[in-house]
C-alpha cells in the first residue's frame, strides 16, 4: 500500500505528448468514454490529454493509464469502460455512489490490475467470478456494498492476494478452504455478513496472517490453531458468532497480537496460560462465553493490557494480586461470574484504572480504604456481591466517579455525607438492597448532575431532605422500602415519579403518593412555583443592550427605535382621539379567490380602530383581530410608522405581496390580501388560533399549560423548514423572533412577518436602515458592524428561538446577569461549571432519557446556529437535516 504516485512521470508524459503532437494515445477512446459516463468527475477539456486529468496516472513510455484513483468524490454513472484500460494497475473508486453490478469483466484486458478498491459504494449483485482472472491482484476491497451470494470459487486463482476485504455486505455461504491456501494473505476481513459454517482449519497456515476480522456472522466450529501458526497475527476479531471449543494455546505464539476480541460466542474451557506470553496484548475481550476456571495470573505479563473484559462467563476463584502490576489497565470487567474473595486491593493501584466492574460475583469482605487511590476511577460497579462493612468516608475523594453501584450487598452503617462531594457523579448512585440506616444526608442534594438515585430497600429513617431539590438532573429515584417519614419534597422529578418509588416507608406523604400531608407542604409547593415565574420588565431591554460588542452603535439604534416607537404611539393615540366615521379606503385586494366575498374592506379598517381588538405589538406592526360581517375572522397587521414610500410604491408592493401570497409552504404565514387607506397599509392574514410561540413559551398569566418536548421539537422543525424555504427562494427574513412564530389549531409553526422583508427593504429605499435590525435578543452580533440582515443572520436569530424553546427563557432577561443575553448565558455555561442539562428546561429534560437525548442534540444545533462567526453557522437546509435526525 501507499506506493508513491509517479506525478513526475505524468507531468513528463504530458510534456512528451505536447512535443510529439499527434501520438497514438492507447486509452483515448476508453477515457473519453469514461469522461462522458462518469457523473461528477471534474475532467477538463482544456487539458492536453487524459494523463493530466485529476486522479489519472499514466505510464511515461506508452502513455497508457496505470492508475485511476478517484476515492470519495460523489461519483456515479457507468464505469464499465475501465475494463478497457489494458495496463491499469491501480483502480480506486471507493467511497462513491456507484450502484448496480460490479462492472469489471476481469478478462485479459485488466490483467495488470494489482490494486482494486470498490469499497463503500452501492454495488449489488454477486461478486463476479471473472475477478478470478486478475492474476496479479494483491489487494481486493469490496467492503461496504450490497453484494450478495457466496464468495466465488474462481477467486482461488488470485494467488498474489495479500489483502482481501469483503466486510459489510450481505454475503452468505461459508468461507472457502482455498483462502487458507493463499500464501501471501495478510489481511482477511469479512465481518458483518451472513457467513456460516466453519472457519477453514488451514486459514493462515501457509501465510503470514496479520489481521483476521470475521465478527458478526454465523460462524460455527472451533477457532483454528492455524491462524496463530505464523505468529504474525496482530488483530483477531471473532466477536458475535457461534464459535465453540476453547481458546487455542498457540495464541501465545503471537508476540505482536494487540487486539483479541472473541466475545459473544460459545467458547468454553479456561483462558490459556500462554496468554501471558503476548507482551503486546492491549485489548482482551471474551465476554459472554462459557469460559471457566480461574483468572490466569499470567495476565500480569501483558504489561500493555488496557482492557480486560471477561464478563458473563463461568470464572471462579480469586482475582490474582499480581494484576495490580498492570500499569496501563483502564478497564477491568469481570461482572457476572463466580469470583470470590475481597475486592482486590491491588487492582486499585493501577493508576490508570477508570472502570472496575465486579458486579454479580461473590466478592466478600469490606470496601477497601484505598478505594479512591486511583484518581481516574469513573465507574465503580460492585453491585450484587456479598460485601459487608460500612461505606468508607474516603469515597468522597473519588472526584471523577460517574457511576457508583453498591446495591445488593450487606453494607451497614450510615450513608456518608462525603458522597455529596463527588460532584461528577451523574449516571447513577445505587445503594439499594443493603442494610444502611440513619438519615439521608442533605449533602446528596449537591449532586446536581446525578440522573438516577436508588436508596431503596434499606433501613433509612427521617425525612427526605428538601435539599434534594438541588439534584437538578435527576430523572429516576427510588426511596421505597425504608423507614422514611414526612412530606415528599415539592420537586418536579419527585412528583412525576411513580408512587412505587416512595412506597413501603413508615410515614411518607404528599404527591406522588396520594396521601395528603400538612399545610406545610402546600405552602412550600406554592413558594416553589412563584420562583419560576417571571415577567419582562422594560429595564431588561436596557441590560440586553450591553450584549452588543459595539455599544455606541447600539445605543444610537436604541434611541432611533425609541423615537419610532413614540412616533407610532402618538399616531395611534391621535387616530383614536379623532372620531372619524370611517376613513376612505384607497384600494384593497384579496388574493385568494374563495375568500373574496367574505372580506369587507371597510370593516377591516373599522376593526383596526378598536383598541380591544389589538392582538400584539411587533417591531414593524401592530396586529388586530378583525371579525368580518361574513363571520370570517382575520388577523390584520397595521404597518407601524409607515414610510410614505410604502404607499407610494403601491404597485411594487402589491406585486411583492401577491408573490408572497402565492408562495406555498405549510410553515409560512402568507398574506391573503391588503387594504390601503390614507397613508396606512393593512395586511390581511388568516386568524391564527393558538397565538404566538412567545405566548406559548413565556405564557401570560396561567402557567398551567407548558408545551411538552415533542410539540416543541415539531415546532422547531416546522420553523426551520419554513425559513429554509424562504432562503431557498432568496428571501431574507427581517424579524425572526418567537413573537413572529404563530401556532395554528394543531400547533404547527407558521413563520410570520415574511412580507416585511419585501415591504421594508432598505436597498429599495422603502425603509430606513435602522428599522430592520429585528427584535432585541435576536439580532446577530455582526449586525453592529454590517447593518445588514443576511441569511447567516437569520440562522442566528433562529438559533435564539431554539434556545428559547430548549430553556423556556426569554432571549433577554436580567436573570442572566449584567451584559448577558440568552445566547451568551448558554455559551458561557461551561465556564460557570454548568452542564448542558442544567441550562435546559428541567421540567422537560428530566422527563425521560429519550427527551433529554433529543434536547441535547437540538442544543448542539442551537449552539452552531448562534456561533459568533457568521461563516461558522450552518445553512438552514443543513439545520433542517440536523433537526430531522434528532
Ligand atoms: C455501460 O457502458 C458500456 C460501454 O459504454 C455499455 O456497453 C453498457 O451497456 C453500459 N451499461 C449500462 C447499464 O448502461
Ligand atoms: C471481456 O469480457 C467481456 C464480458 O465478459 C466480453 O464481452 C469480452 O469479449 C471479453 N474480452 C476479451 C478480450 O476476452
Ligand atoms: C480497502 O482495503 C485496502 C486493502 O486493505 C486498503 O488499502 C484500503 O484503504 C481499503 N479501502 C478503504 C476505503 O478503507
Ligand atoms: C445466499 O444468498 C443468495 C442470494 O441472496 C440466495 O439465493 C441463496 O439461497 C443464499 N444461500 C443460502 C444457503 O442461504
Ligand atoms: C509461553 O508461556 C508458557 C506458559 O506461561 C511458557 O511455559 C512458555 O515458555 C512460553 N513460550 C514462549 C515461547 O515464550
Ligand atoms: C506497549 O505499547 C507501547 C506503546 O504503544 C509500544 O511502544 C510497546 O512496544 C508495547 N510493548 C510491548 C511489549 O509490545
Ligand atoms: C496512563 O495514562 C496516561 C494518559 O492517559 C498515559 O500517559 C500513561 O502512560 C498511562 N500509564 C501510566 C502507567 O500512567
Ligand atoms: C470470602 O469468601 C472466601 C471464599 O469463599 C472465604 O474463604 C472467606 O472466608 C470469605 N471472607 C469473608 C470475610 O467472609
Ligand atoms: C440498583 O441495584 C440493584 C441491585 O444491583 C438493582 O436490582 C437495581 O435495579 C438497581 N437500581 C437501578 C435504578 O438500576
Amino acid at each position: 500500500m501507499g506506493r508513491p504516485r509517479p506525478y513526475f512521470f505524468s507531468f513528463l508524459a504530458a510534456g512528451l505528448v505536447f512535443c510529439t503532437a499527434i501520438t497514438n494515445l492507447p486509452d483515448e477512446a476508453a477515457m473519453d468514454g469514461l469522461k462522458k459516463e462518469l457523473q461528477g468527475v471534474e475532467w477538463s477539456n482544456q487539458e492536453p490529454n487524459y494523463c493530466t486529468w485529476f486522479g489519472v496516472t499514466c505510464n511515461p513510455w506508452d502513455l497508457s493509464v496505470e492508475a485511476l484513483e478517484l476515492p470519495r468524490r460523489g461519483l456515479k454513472g457507468n464505469v464499465s469502460l475501465v475494463s478497457e484500460l489494458k495496463s491499469i494497475k491501480r483502480l480506486d473508486l471507493s467511497g462513491n455512489l456507484f450502484h448496480g453490478p460490479i462492472p469489471l469483466h476481469g478478462n485479459l484486458s485488466l490483467a495488470a490490475l494489482e490494486f482494486l478498491d470498490l469499497s463503500a459504494n452501492k454495488f449489488g449483485g454477486f461478486i463476479p467470478s471473472s475477478l478470478g482472472n486478475l492474476r496479479l491482484l494483491q489487494s481486493l476491497n469490496l467492503s461496504n456494498n450490497l453484494l450478495i451470494g457466496e464468495i466465488p470459487a474462481e477467486l482461488k486463482n488470485l494467488e498474489s492476494l495479500q489483502e482481501f476485504q469483503i466486510s459489510g455486505n450481505n454475503l452468505n455461504g461459508s468461507i472457502p478452504e482455498w483462502i487458507g491456501g493463499l500464501s501471501g494473505l495478510k489481511v482477511f476481513s469479512a465481518y458483518e455478513n451472513h457467513l456460516f459454517g466453519e472457519i477453514p482449519q488451514n486459514l493462515g497456515k501457509n501465510s503470514q496472517l496479520e489481521l483476521l476480522n470475521l465478527h458478526s456472522n454465523q460462524l460455527e466450529g472451533v477457532i483454528p490453531e492455524s491462524i496463530f501458526s505464523s505468529g504474525k497475527l496482530e488483530v483477531l476479531v471473532l466477536t458475535l458468532n457461534k464459535l465453540t471449543g476453547s481458546i487455542p494455546e498457540p495464541v501465545g505464539n503471537c508476540k505482536s497480537l494487540s487486539n483479541l476480541r472473541i466475545g459473544n460466542n460459545n467458547l468454553a474451557g479456561s483462558v490459556p496460560t500462554s496468554i501471558g506470553n503476548i507482551s503486546s496484548l492491549t485489548y482482551f475481550e471474551a465476554n459472554n462465553n462459557h469460559l471457566s476456571g480461574e483468572l490466569p495470573v499470567e495476565f500480569a505479563g501483558c504489561s500493555n493490557l488496557t482492557l480486560l473484559n471477561l464478563a458473563s462467563n463461568e470464572l471462579s476463584g480469586f482475582v490474582p494480586i499480581e494484576l495490580g502490576d498492570l500499569e496501563n489497565l483502564q478497564e477491568f470487567i469481570v461482572a457476572d461470574n463466580s469470583l470470590t474473595g475481597e475486592v482486590p486491593r491491588s487492582l486499585l493501584k493501577c493508576r490508570n484504572l477508570s472502570k472496575l466492574d465486579l458486579s454479580s460475583n461473590r466478592f466478600n469482605g469490606s470496601l477497601p480504604e484505598n478505594i479512591c487511590s486511583t484518581s481516574r476511577l469513573q465507574f465503580l460497579l460492585l453491585g450484587q456481591n456479598s460485601i459487608g462493612g460500612e461505606i468508607p468516608q474516603v469515597i468522597g475523594d473519588c472526584a471523577r466517579l460517574l457511576e457508583l453501584q453498591l446495591g445488593g450487598n450487606y453494607l451497614t452503617g450510615q450513608i456518608p455525607p462525603d458522597i455529596g462531594r463527588i460532584k461528577n457523579l451523574q449516571i447513577a448512585l445505587n445503594l439499594s438492597f443493603n442494610r444502611l440506616h440513619g438519615s439521608l444526608p442533605q449533602e446528596l442534594g449537591k449532586l446536581d448532575k446525578l440522573v438516577s438515585l436508588d436508596v431503596s430497600n434499606n433501613q433509612l429513617s427521617g425525612t427526605i431532605p428538601s435539599e434534594f431539590k438541588g439534584m437538578l438532573s435527576i430523572i429516576e429515584v427510588n426511596f421505597s422500602n425504608n423507614e422514611l417519614t414526612g412530606p415528599v419534597p415539592a420537586f418536579f422529578p419527585f412528583q412525576k415519579s411513580p408512587p412505587s418509588s416512595f412506597l413501603g416507608n413508615k410515614d411518607l406523604c404528599g404527591d406522588p403518593l396520594s396521601i395528603s400531608c400538612t399545610s406545610y407542604y402546600d405552602a412550600e409547593y406554592q413558594n416553589n412555583h412563584h420562583k419560576t415565574s417571571y415577567k419582562i420588565v422594560l429595564a431588561v431591554i436596557g441590560s440586553g443592550l450591553a450584549v452588543f460588542i459595539t455599544v455606541s452603535i447600539v445605543v444610537v439604534l436604541f434611541m432611533i427605535r425609541e423615537r419610532q416607537a413614540m412616533k407610532s404611539k402618538s399616531f395611534e393615540v391621535s387616530a383614536e382621539e379623532i372620531p372619524v366615521a370611517s376613513p376612505l379606503v384607497i384600494t384593497g385586494k384579496v388574493f385568494i379567490h374563495s375568500l373574496k366575498q367574505a372580506v369587507d374592506f371597510d370593516s377591516v379598517v373599522k376593526e383596526t380602530m378598536k383598541d380591544s381588538n389589538k392582538l400584539n405589538n411587533g417591531t414593524f406592526s401592530t396586529s388586530y383581530k378583525a371579525i368580518m360581517p361574513s363571520g370570517l375572522v382575520l388577523s390584520v397587521k397595521k404597518l407601524k410608522s409607515v414610510d410614505r414610500t410604502v404607499v407610494h410604491h403601491q404597485n411594487k408592493m402589491i406585486r411583492e405581496l401577491e408573490r408572497l401570497g402565492n408562495l406555498s409552504h405549510p410553515y409560512l404565514l402568507r398574506p391573503i390580501g391588503y387594504v390601503i387607506y390614507e397613508d396606512v397599509a393593512l395586511l390581511l392574514h388568516p386568524y391564527i388560533l393558538n397565538g404566538t410561540l412567545a405566548q406559548l413559551l413565556h405564557g401570560s398569566s396561567k402557567e398551567e399549560y407548558l408545551p411538552d418536548w415533542p410539540r416543541r421539537l415539531s415546532i422547531s422543525i416546522g420553523l426551520a423548514e419554513g425559513l429554509g424555504f424562504l432562503h431557498h427562494v432568496a428571501i431574507i427574513h427581517l424579524d425572526i423572533s418567537s413573537s413572529n412564530v404563530f401556532l395554528d389549531a394543531h400547533y404547527n409553526a407558521l413563520l410570520g412577518e415574511i412580507e416585511i422583508s419585501k415591504l421594508l427593504d432598505p436597498m429599495k429605499g422603502t425603509a430606513s436602515i435602522s428599522a430592520v435590525a429585528g427584535s432585541f435578543g435576536y439580532i446577530p452580533p455582526e449586525y453592529a458592524y454590517t447593518m445588514q440582515v443576511t441569511a447567516p443572520g437569520n440562522v442566528y436569530s433562529f438559533g435564539v428561538v431554539l434556545l428559547e424553546i430548549l430553556t423556556t427563557r426569554l432571549p433577554v432577561d436580567e436573570v442572566f446577569g449584567e451584559g448577558l443575553d440568552l445566547v451568551k448565558w448558554v455559551h458561557d455555561a461551561p465556564g460557570r461549571g454548568e452542564t448542558p442539562v442544567q441550562i435546559m428546561d428541567a421540567r422537560l429534560s428530566t422527563f425521560s432519557f429519550a427527551w433529554r437525548k433529543q434536547m441535547l442534540a437540538v442544543l448542539k444545533v442551537a449552539m452552531l446556529c448562534t456561533d459568533t462567526a457568521p461563516t461558522k453557522r450552518p445553512k438552514m437546509k443543513k439545520v433542517v437535516e440536523m433537526l430531522l435526525e434528532v
